[in-house]
């Protein structure tokens, strides 16, 4: 395992790709309605993204990916490719944007909910939500990577959600993705210490009933066995000397 540390020039840098991608978020929530496909939504933060930001949207091409975000609606775990799909009121999704600017990257996404919130659904966005918060606060020097695991899974477990383990969290920085991997369950002191100048994502993705997925035959979208419902938070984050710096907080977090 090589984890990056990343000097003052590349924290800016990070800080402003983690910037970009959260203004992105934040733009798009308007968009979210009943009626409206999630190619459209693709197509919007496309055109935000090159034409406003003046980046590049970091799914478009990655090992094949279609897109340039991630749509991930009611049952998909993660990774699910915008089409011509259209959001009806009581949908959840996850909306995931990476971008690079400057030759770094920025990641984070959020769930939305389109019209009236489903409360099943909104009940395990909300814990997922509480979940990937308390991985985040492990994230100080002289803590081990395994703590960040081990707070999330047993949050979601104490609310009788699964964990997914077949994807994680992820360094993050000239490369899309890095070392080490973010596991989202796991042993309190274990595994690397963490130190200053790493940059890590955490995003739990949590399931309603059981932890197991499985990949549909378009290669990309995953989509949980038992078709229960699936929720997912990420942010991209500084670790500091005195703790942590979130580099891609919201608008309404800052
Ligand atoms: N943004 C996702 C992550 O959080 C990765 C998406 S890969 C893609 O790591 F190819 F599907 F875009
Ligand atoms: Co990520
Ligand atoms: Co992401």
């Amino acid at each position: 395992m090589n984890i990056n540390i990343k000097t003052k020039e590349e924290q800016d840098k990070m800080r402003v790709a983690g910037r970009l991608a959260a203004d992105v978020l934040d733009m798009i929530e308007d968009f979210v309605k009943p009626g409206v496909s999630t190619n459209k939504l693709d197509e919007i933060c496309h055109k935000f993204i090159v034409k406003e930001q003046g980046a590049t949207p970091a799914p478009l091409n990655y090992r094949g990916f279609p897109k340039s975000i991630c749509t991930s609606v009611n049952h998909v775990v993660c990774h699910g490719i915008p089409s011509e799909k259209i959001l009806k009121s009581g949908d959840f999704l996850n909306i995931d944007i990476t971008v690079v600017k400057d030759g770094y990257h920025g990641d984070t996404s959020r769930m939305f909910f389109v019209g009236k919130p489903n409360i099943k659904a909104k009940r395990l966005s909300d814990v997922t939500y509480e979940s990937m918060w308390l991985g985040i606060e492990q994230l100080a020097c002289g803590k081990y990577l395994g703590d960040v695991g081990n707070a999330i899974q047993c949050f979601a477990e104490k609310n009788r959600f699964s964990v997914v383990r077949e994807y994680c969290g992820h360094g993050i920085g000239k490369f899309f993705h890095e070392d080490p991997q973010v596991l989202h369950y796991g042993k309190a002191g274990t595994g690397p210490k963490l130190e200053s100048g790493m940059v890590l994502t955490v995003e739990p993705m949590i399931n309603a009933g059981k932890k197991d997925v499985k990949i549909l035959p378009d290669g990309w979208t995953v989509v949980t066995k038992d078709h229960d419902l699936s929720a997912q938070w990420e942010h991209t984050v500084l670790i500091k000397k005195d703790g942590y710096e979130v580099l891609t907080l919201g608008r309404d977090q800052r």
